[in-house]
């Protein structure tokens, strides 16, 4: 597996994987209503390329083998999946993809439901957390849902308090974490 900073030609793939984690990744952790919501404003290609390309985004690529895309059945569709001459036979598929600000807040972090529970969003986060650190940046904080939880929490991240997050009329639960500079991972 691969991690590289998000491209323009990304926003396609990353916009499907988005719906497809929100729809079918977090079916069970919350209501229907609640995914709905959540999903909805974001799914345009023109809200991750508008929004993405400034900040820190990473994606985690597999090569896009035929065998990788019958595994993946449906992960990472669009486009790099378009350039087979570029990244080989095939092109990539995009397992996961998260987004970190200069100011140490992680905003997003997902996995492909056809790759969950395999390490890609903890690699994710480590690269990113990496990257902010080389800029300067010694303290992190996000709202993590109920299934990135856990993961936040083994990177080092303690949790201070539920916030209810209004979003299209649905309410959704998540946990404000904070990773500071002289956390210690354990
Ligand atoms: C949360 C998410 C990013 C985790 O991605 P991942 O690549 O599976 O994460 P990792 O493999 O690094 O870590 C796996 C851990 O995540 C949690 N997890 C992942 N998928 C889960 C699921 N379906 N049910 C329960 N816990 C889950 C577990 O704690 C798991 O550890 P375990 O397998 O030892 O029990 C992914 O499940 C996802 O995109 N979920 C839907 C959207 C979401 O909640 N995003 C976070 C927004 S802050």
């Amino acid at each position: 597996m691969k991690i590289r900073r998000f491209r323009a030609d990304d926003v396609t793939a990353v916009a499907a994987l988005y719906g497809r984690a929100v729809r079918i990744g977090a079916r069970h952790a919350y209501p229907r209503k609640a995914l709905i919501a959540w999903a909805a404003p974001r799914l345009s290609k023109r809200f991750f390329r508008n929004r993405m390309l400034p900040t820190w985004t990473f994606v985690a690529t597999v090569p896009g083998d035929a065998e990788t895309r019958k595994r993946f059945r449906g992960a990472g569709q669009g486009g790099t999946l378009g350039h087979g001459g570029r990244h080989g036979q095939g092109g990539e598929v995009v397992l996961g993809f998260t987004e970190i600000m200069q100011d140490g807040h992680v905003r997003m972090l997902f996995t492909d439901p056809a790759a969950t529970r395999s390490g890609v969003a903890s690699r994710l986060l480590a690269h990113a957390l990496d990257h902010a650190r080389s800029h300067g940046t010694t303290s992190f904080t996000t709202d993590a849902s109920r299934l990135s939880r856990p993961v936040f929490a083994r990177a080092g991240f303690r949790p201070m308090g539920h916030r209810l997050r209004g979003i299209s009329g649905a309410r959704l639960l998540t946990t404000r974490m904070v990773l500071r500079g002289d956390s210690v991972v354990g």
